[in-house]
């Protein structure tokens, strides 16, 4: 059981340093692996507040190549240098916002797995797509590419967000998102994380699902009581699931 949150274009370092060692202080990650994706620049203060914690600590992205001209990109030598664990790998906002294909996707995937990264890539079908009958066929194109350049590793996580649900609210319904997980693990059985508008609320009832592994989460990630809230919902799902 995996609870990780993405912070997106929020806090800055000397708000990620306290939000650290605040989480350290508020959860027992005892049963659940607990992690937090700064921004890069407030990763080397996360770091510094979660030190004597089991608190993961990831990035957002990680490019492919070592070095090179790729202006705005850091490699997985970089972070691992910071003393980064891991990245999140096409979240739907790199894909849709920035550009990211799941060629690109895959070649981060595999150049972060390689040089010894856990990797969150992120896969999940929009609003039209669901609505259109193509969640199979989306899911195991981008679930594919991944399985593809490098098969179940054991340093490999998907999260399944769809992204009608991300942001908005709307939450997956529990039977959705176990379909959705059920559907991803036959073709890549790796531990899957559900994403999209997470919240102390809902959360027990999805990570209780029988392939919900985890969750992603957004906005409720944001303030250390709702965060860790989740964590203890992550704890529940795990204990009851033995
Ligand atoms: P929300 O939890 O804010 O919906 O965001 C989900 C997400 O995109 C996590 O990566």
């Amino acid at each position: 059981m995996l609870i990780a949150g993405n912070w997106k274009l929020f806090k800055g370092p000397g708000e990620a340093g306290s939000f650290a060692r605040a989480l350290a202080g508020a959860v027992d990650t005892a049963g659940v692996e607990v992690a937090i994706c700064p921004p890069y620049v407030s990763l080397a203060a996360a770091l510094e507040g979660t030190t004597g914690s089991d608190i993961q600590v990831l990035a957002q992205s990680v490019h492919w190549a070592e070095t090179g001209a790729f202006t705005g990109e850091v490699s997985a030598a970089m972070l691992k240098e910071v003393g980064v664990a891991g990245a999140i790998v096409g979240h739907s906002e790199r894909r849709q916002l920035f550009g990211e294909t799941d060629e690109t996707v895959a070649r981060r995937v595999e150049a972060g797995l390689a040089a010894g990264l856990r990797i969150i890539a992120c896969v999940g079908e929009t609003l039209a797509e669901r609505d259109g009958g193509q969640v199979e066929e989306v899911l195991r194109r981008q679930v594919g590419a991944v399985a593809a350049a490098v098969g179940a590793h054991a340093q490999l996580v998907i999260a399944y967000e769809p992204i009608w649900a991300i942001g908005t609210g709307r939450t997956a319904a529990p039977e959705q998102a176990q379909e959705a997980h059920a559907l991803i693990r036959a073709v890549l059985d790796v531990p899957i994380l559900y994403g999209g508008s997470v919240k102390a609320e809902n959360a027990l009832v999805l990570l209780s699902q029988p392939d919900v592994d985890g969750a992603l989460v957004g906005g409720a990630a944001l303030e250390v009581d709702s965060f860790a809230a989740i964590v203890e919902a992550g704890r529940a799902a795990a204990a009851t699931k033995g």
